[in-house]
């Protein structure tokens, strides 16, 4: 089958551009070596608007291929760290020139109401551009040992990295993982997620704009168990960094552990507490806890999905909360006053729907939502569960949906053990006007990131990632850098 390499898209808003379809290798746009294509949906009228060409284990190989000799051999090899860092933030320059369409892009490719699109843009910009100041400040230490020895570090880049993002935030993941591996001085080959893979191919247009020379990064889009089983196994790929599911971050390791043992960086699910204590500031507290939960329709890994009120407030949180729910305004992505667009895909509105029966089977109050919004599209109504107890799946699983899960507790030991019953530590919230009750709280959690006061106040300076099954290592900030790097010792003989 021939699919042209681009096509005029013309977005619900007026935007219109070209998309590009292929594959993105060396700077080209390509069709893949099978001819395959795949379709691209827009879930809010779950109508198929497109397909785009899918790389399969051979287009792997000639990515992994291209970013290798761009590595070792080309320009790449022999550029300043200076000069990567301007790049990065010349790229950073382009998405924001390209704000709007890339806004646009994003809300419908993935469903997301335009006004979370734009501010995910906004994150990227300023996460590619702090990276770009981080390329030439990468460096290793000067160790004393003993007179007869001058012995010094190298922080090095480990080489091609191979990088699996999913799709809740196609651009915002696309940007963390680029930005701190070219920043090191690595190559790289990222997949975007099968359900969205328009953004990241456009923004690959603005790399070879930027001036990147070619095999630096390269795009594909494909599916996880052709493309990105490709990627995990490859044996010239030296590091991957996945965002995704436990369960697939666990096949990511495996497949390391069972190749070359590239070095892996895993983003996992989460089932992140948000505790209310009695003395909260109420009225913002439920600000928070509706933000929480609802923000990005519940699709994000550190959603605060299990939410904990303290016995003197819950009834009173509740009802407000219920009511502040309701106020959400769900629908057209594209309406600028929308705060909830439509779930990714059908797959996952049907796997939400089906963990909304699992929870009334097991006893859980509905007090809101429960059921499909409008009659097309892969809309979910702002759902929230009360009377949910420790051992129900709702409280256990992640959903990654617009459901909640309430609980009432007494005091500091309880919502302790509460908030840490959970195989997951990727993020937690506490509110409280005691300095003390929240640090003490924060001490005693075991999560990867604690918000006081707010929720989902992520930056690209704070390093984000996960306590147990939510994952290995630390993405954003100076600690992603150490990620994309190794040291090299080396010790010179003064003697
Ligand atoms: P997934 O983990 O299957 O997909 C994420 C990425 O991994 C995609 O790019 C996919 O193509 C790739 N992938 C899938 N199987 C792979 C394999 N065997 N080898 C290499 N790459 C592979 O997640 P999915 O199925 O889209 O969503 C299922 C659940 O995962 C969600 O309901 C949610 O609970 C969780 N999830 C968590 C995310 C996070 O931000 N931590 C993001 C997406 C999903
Ligand atoms: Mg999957």
């Amino acid at each position: 089958m021939s699919l042209s390499l681009f096509q005029t898209f013309k977005l619900p808003n007026g935007v219109e551009y070209e998309q590009p379809l292929g594959l993105f290798i060396n700077n080209e746009f390509v069709p893949g070596k099978e001819g395959k294509v795949f379709d691209v949906h827009d879930p809010a009228t779950a109508k198929v608007v497109g397909q785009v060409h899918e790389a399969t284990e051979a287009d792997i190989d000639i990515a992994v291929d291209a970013a290798e000799a761009a590595f070792y051999d080309g320009p790449w090899s022999k550029i300043s760290s200076a000069e990567r860092g301007r790049l990065l933030t010349r790229l950073a320059d382009l998405f924001e020139e390209n704000h709007l369409i890339l806004s646009s892009i994003e809300s419908f490719d993935n469903g997301k109401a335009i006004q979370l699109a734009k501010g995910d843009i906004q994150a990227s910009i300023g996460c590619l551009r702090y990276y770009g100041g981080w390329a030439d400040k990468i460096h290793g230490k000067v160790i004393e040992t003993d007179k007869e020895r001058f012995a010094y570090t190298k922080q090095e880049p480990i080489g091609v990295c191979g990088q699996i993002i999913p799709w809740n935030f196609p651009l915002l993941m696309w940007a963390w993982k680029i930005g701190p591996a070219i920043a090191a001085g690595n190559t790289v080959v990222l997949k975007t997620a099968e359900q969205t893979p328009l953004g990241g191919l456009y923004a690959a247009k603005l790399v070879k704009e930027a001036g990147f020379p070619p095999g630096v990064i390269n795009i594909v889009s494909g599916f996880g168990k052709i493309a990105g089983n490709a990627i995990s196994h490859h044996a010239k790929i030296h590091k991957i960094a996945f965002t995704g599911s436990t369960l697939v971050g666990r096949q990511i390791l495996k497949a390391s552990a069972e190749s070359n043992l590239k070095k892996v960086t895993l983003e996992l699910g989460g089932k992140s507490p948000n505790i209310v204590f009695d003395d909260a500031d109420i009225e913002k507290a439920i600000e928070w806890i509706n933000f929480g939960i609802f923000y990005n329709g519940g699709q994000t890994c550190c959603a605060g999905s299990r939410v904990y009120v303290q016995e003197g407030i819950y009834d009173k949180v509740v009802a407000e909360f219920k009511r502040r729910a309701e106020a959400n305004i769900v629908g057209n992505p594209f309406d600028d006053a929308t705060f909830q667009g439509a779930q990714v895909s059908e797959a996952q509105y049907n796997r939400i729907l089906n963990y909304v029966e699992i929870g009334k089977n097991e006893g859980a109050v509905v007090e809101t939502g429960g059921e499909r919004h409008g009659s097309e599209g892969w809309f979910i109504k702002p759902t929230i569960f009360s009377n949910v107890t420790p051992d129900m799946r709702i409280m256990q699983e992640e959903i990654f949906g617009p459901v909640c899960a309430i609980a009432k507790f007494k005091d500091i030991d309880e919502v302790v053990r509460l908030g840490n019953n959970s195989n997951y530590g990727l993020a937690s919230g506490i509110h409280t006007k005691s300095l003390n009750v929240a640090l003490e709280v924060s001490n005693r959690l075991r999560a990867g990131t604690v918000w006081i006061n707010s929720y989902n106040a992520l930056h690209w300076s704070l390093p984000f990632g996960g306590y147990g099954e939510s994952g290995i290592g630390r993405e954003l900030g100076k600690e992603a850098i150490r990620n994309y790097t190794q040291i090299k010792t080396v010790s010179v003989n003064l003697n």
